[in-house]
C-alpha cells in the first residue's frame, strides 16, 4: 500500500464491504465460514457483489488480514502471495471466484512441475516435485493430485506449508502429536507407535518386536522421512533409497523379503527382520519391555497377516467396482 491511488482504492473497497456487511447481517441464511481476519457472516451470494477496486490489496485490516501472519508464507510473487495466480475471477470487477476442486494438482503444476516453465515475477524458483514418471507408484493422496490434503496453499505455522505438524529434521523427540499430519489419515498410527511389542499393528516387526516403535518412539527418535517419502516413490511402501542428513545424502539399502526385510544404512550395520522367525542382530540398543512371542503365537500371526491381506485386497476390489 505504497501510493495514494491504492489507498483510495482500499478505502472504496473497505467502505463497500462494510455497507454490504451491514446489509447482510439481517440475512441469516447462506452463511460462509470466515477464515481468520475475514469479516464475519457474509452470505456467499453477498460476497459476490463486493466490488474489487483495481490495485486494492486483498490483505488489509478488513479483509483476509490473518493470512500473512503465519510463520511461513507461500511467497509466489515478488510482492508476496499473489491471489490471482490461483484464484480466477468469474465476474470482472466482482468478488466472484471460480471454485477450486480438491484436486489442486493442475494449479500447483504451473510452478511445481518438472517440465513446465513457471510464470515470470517469482521471488524464488519453486521446488519441482511433480513429474510424469511412469514407474512411480506414489502415495495415494499425491497420486490423486490432492496437494492441499497436506499443504496449505496460503501460509502456515508448519514447515513446508504443511497443514499439520510434521518434524523438520531426521530426529524428533516422540509425542503422539509429533506426526499430526500422518495421523490425520493413518488413524492407527498412534497405536502403531505406542506398543513396543505387537503381532498385528505393523508389518515392520521382527517377531513381535515393533520396529516402528523401536525407531520412532524415543527421545532421539528417527522421523518417518528417514525411511518414507511423503509424496511416494517407485516402492509401494514409499521406502527411500536415500535421505538427507544435514547436507549429506545418505543411502538406505532396503530389501524386502516374503516375510520381512533387511536394511544396510549409515545408521547401523546390516539389520534383518522376519515376522515369523525373528532374526538376531548385533546392534547395540536399549532393552525392550515385554516377552518374545512363542513359536505358536508367531505361527498364528502368520495366518492372521494372510487373512488381513486378503481382507484388504477384497476391500480394494469392491472399491474399484
Ligand atoms: C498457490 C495457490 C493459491 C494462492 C496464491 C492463493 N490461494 Fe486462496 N485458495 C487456494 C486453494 C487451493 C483453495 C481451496 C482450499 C484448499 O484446497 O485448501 C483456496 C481457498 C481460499 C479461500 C477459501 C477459504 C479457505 O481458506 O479454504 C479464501 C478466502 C482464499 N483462498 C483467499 C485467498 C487470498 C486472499 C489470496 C491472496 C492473498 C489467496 N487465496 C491466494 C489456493 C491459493
Ligand atoms: C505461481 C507459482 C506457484 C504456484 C501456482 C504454486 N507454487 Fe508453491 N511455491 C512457489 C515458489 C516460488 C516457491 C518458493 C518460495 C517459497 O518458499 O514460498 C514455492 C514453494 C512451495 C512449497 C515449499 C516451501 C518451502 O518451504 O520450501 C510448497 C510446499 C508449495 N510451494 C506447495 C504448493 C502447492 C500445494 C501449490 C498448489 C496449491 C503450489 N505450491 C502452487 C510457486 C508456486
Ligand atoms: C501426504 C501428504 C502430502 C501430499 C498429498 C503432498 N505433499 Fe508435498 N510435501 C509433504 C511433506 C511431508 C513435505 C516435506 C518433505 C520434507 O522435507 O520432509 C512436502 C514437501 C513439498 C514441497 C517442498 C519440496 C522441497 O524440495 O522443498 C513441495 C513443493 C510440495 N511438497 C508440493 C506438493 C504438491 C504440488 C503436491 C500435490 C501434487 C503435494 N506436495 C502433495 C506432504 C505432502
Ligand atoms: C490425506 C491422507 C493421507 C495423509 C495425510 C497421509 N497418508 Fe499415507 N496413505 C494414505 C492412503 C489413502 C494410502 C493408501 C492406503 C491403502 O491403499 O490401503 C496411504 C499409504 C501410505 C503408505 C504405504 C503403505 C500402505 O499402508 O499402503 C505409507 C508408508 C504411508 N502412507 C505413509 C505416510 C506418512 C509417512 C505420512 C505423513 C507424512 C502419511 N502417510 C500421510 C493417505 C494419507
Ligand atoms: C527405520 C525406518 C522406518 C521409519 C523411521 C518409519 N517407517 Fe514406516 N515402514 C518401514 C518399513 C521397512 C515398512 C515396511 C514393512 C514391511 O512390509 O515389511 C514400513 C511400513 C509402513 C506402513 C505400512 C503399514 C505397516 O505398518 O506395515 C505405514 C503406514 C508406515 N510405515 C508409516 C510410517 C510413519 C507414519 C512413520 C513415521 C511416524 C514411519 N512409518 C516411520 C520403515 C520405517
Amino acid at each position: 500500500m505504497k501510493n495514494i491511488p491504492n489507498k483510495i482504492a482500499l478505502i472504496v473497497f473497505a467502505v463497500s464491504l462494510s455497507l454490504l456487511l451491514a446489509a447482510s447481517l439481517k440475512a441469516e441464511d447462506q452463511k460462509v465460514t470466515p477464515e481468520p481476519g475475514m469479516p464475519e457472516k457474509i452470505p456467499a451470494e453477498r460476497l459476490k457483489e463486493i466490488v474489487l477496486e483495481p490495485g486494492a490489496s486483498c490483505i488489509n485490516p478488513s479483509c483476509h488480514a490473518g493470512m500473512e501472519k503465519k510463520k511461513y508464507l507461500h511467497a509466489i510473487g515478488i510482492d508476496g502471495m499473489k491471489c490471482d495466480r490461483c484464484h480466477e475471477i468469474i465476474t470482472q470487477g466482482r468478488h466472484d471466484f471460480k471454485k477450486i476442486p480438491p484436486e489442486t494438482v493442475t494449479l500447483c503444476s504451473q510452478c511445481h512441475r518438472a517440465d513446465t516453465i513457471p510464470p515470470e515475477g517469482l521471488k524464488k524458483s519453486p521446488p519441482k516435485v511433480i513429474s510424469e514418471d511412469a514407474e512411480n507408484k506414489p502415495h495415494k493422496p499425491f497420486a490423486e493430485g490432492k496437494c492441499t490434503a497436506c499443504h496449505d496453499a496460503h501460509s502456515s505455522d508448519n514447515y513446508k506449508h504443511l497443514k499439520l505438524p510434521y518434524p523438520e529434521g531426521v530426529y524428533a523427540s516422540y509425542k503422539p502429536d509429533t506426526y499430526g499430519l500422518c495421523l490425520d489419515c493413518h488413524k492407527d498410527l498412534e497405536k502403531k507407535l505406542a506398543e513396543p511389542r505387537t503381532l498385528s499393528l505393523t508389518m515392520f516387526r521382527n517377531g513381535n518386536v515393533n520396529l516402528h516403535y523401536r525407531h520412532v518412539n524415543k527421545t532421539k527418535g528417527r522421523t518417518c522421512k528417514v525411511c518414507h517419502s511423503p509424496h511416494g516413490l517407485k516402492d509401494p511402501l514409499l521406502l527411500n533409497e536415500t535421505f538427507l542428513f544435514g547436507k549429506r545424502m545418505l543411502t538406505v539399502d532396503f530389501e524386502k523379503t516374503e516375510t520381512g526385510g533387511q536394511c544396510a544404512t549409515s545408521c547401523h550395520r546390516l539389520a534383518k527382520y522376519d515376522r515369523y522367525k525373528p532374526e538376531f542382530n548385533f546392534i547395540k540398543s536399549d532393552p525392550l519391555p515385554g516377552e518374545n512371542a512363542t513359536v505358536k503365537e508367531l505361527e498364528q500371526s502368520r495366518k492372521d497377516d494372510i487373512e488381513r491381506e486378503k481382507e484388504k485386497q477384497n476391500k480394494l476390489n469392491t472399491e474399484k467396482q
